[in-house]
């Protein structure tokens, strides 16, 4: 990891709710480093979030315009626009606040992981953009601050998901929205599908136990061998231009997707000790219950994205 020059602790004349603990020089900009985490963390996941971020943080433009088009694909201009204020909460990378700073006002990203530096790293010189090493359940924020507030791909790694759900929303100002990625639970596929998901939770289960470097080579491996078969079947059958096939194919997200990122996905899948899953209905009754109306799901890949309105 790069050494990064501490600052003293100084002052903070913006609108974060207390005085962040240090502030340290990053590469491109100050980043906010609030110690105290609360109790809804599992600080293991995330210190190997922070070492797989580091290791996966160089995000090429494609992947990023690739990605965040699927992710984003139901929010519209009056969800998202020049003068919004926004809130990513478990930024990693900071590759989807990359997508969304063209297009929105001013972002802060957090993270209680060191991927807040590979964040640094990835959003350059990017101008509306603040990093801040912190966590849900402490989020330095006054409640009701936000137009937006997002968290792809993060509740599921956290103990107590719905009440982190909930802890995102409380940021939200009322007729501002809240947009999340939730791992889903199959439940929109056959029994095929369920199978292989079964084997591949196992795998999951013994694989994460593994230390460091060793569990970064076996998903590399499991990348190759179990990724790389379903997406070279699924390019071919594409190709042999049987489009609707190639889509029931399972992993068909993963088609267009360079090595890179399957070896990447393939760690997060595979590496992550704490991963929750949800049906559709359980993510609709955990949005409203935290007091959003006008929910909508995507039918599109990743499953489930949404977004919602606070009332
Ligand atoms: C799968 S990564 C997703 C990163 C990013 N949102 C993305 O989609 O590229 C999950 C992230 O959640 C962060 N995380 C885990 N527990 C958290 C918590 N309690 N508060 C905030 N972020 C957390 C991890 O550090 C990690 O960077």
């Amino acid at each position: 990891m790069p050494k990064y020059k501490k600052v003293r602790k100084q002052g903070m004349k913006g609108d974060f709710l207390r005085q962040p603990d240090r502030i340290i020089e990053g590469e491109n900009r100050l980043i906010n480093v609030f110690d105290a985490a609360g109790k809804n963390i599992d600080n293991k996941v995330v210190d190997e979030f922070g070492k797989e971020w580091l290791r996966f943080g160089d995000h090429d433009d494609d992947l990023v315009k690739k990605g965040g088009d699927e992710y984003f694909d139901i929010l519209n201009d009056d969800i998202i626009n020049s003068q919004t204020y926004a809130l990513d909460v478990g930024c990693g990378t900071g590759r989807w606040t990359k997508y969304l700073a063209a297009k929105i006002g001013f972002i802060e990203a957090v993270d209680p992981s060191n991927a807040i530096f590979a964040a640094d790293k990835l959003l350059g010189k990017i101008k509306n953009v603040r990093l801040s090493k912190a966590s849900i359940e402490t989020l330095p924020f006054a409640d009701e601050t936000f137009d937006f507030v997002m968290s792809v791909g993060v509740l599921h790694h956290i103990p107590d998901t719905e009440k982190a759900l909930r802890d995102c929303v409380k940021k939200v100002k009322k007729g501002g929205y809240f947009f999340v990625y939730l791992y889903y639970n199959l439940d929109r596929r056959g029994p095929f599908y369920r199978l292989l998901f079964k084997i591949s939770n196992v795998i999951r289960i013994i694989v994460s136990a593994f230390p460091g470097k060793m569990k970064h080579f076996i998903c590399d491996i499991l990348a190759v061998i179990f990724y790389m078969p379903f997406v070279w079947a699924g390019r071919f059958i594409n190709f042999l231009s049987f489009k609707d096939l190639a889509k029931r194919m399972p992993l068909h997200g993963y088609q267009n997707r360079s090595f890179f990122m399957i070896r990447n996905d393939a760690l997060d899948r595979f590496g992550t000790r704490l991963e929750q899953r949800f049906s559709k209905s359980e993510v609709t009754e955990m949005m409203q219950n935290a007091g959003l109306t006008d929910i909508v799901i995507s039918d599109g890949i990743p499953f489930y994205h949404a977004v919602g309105k606070k009332l």
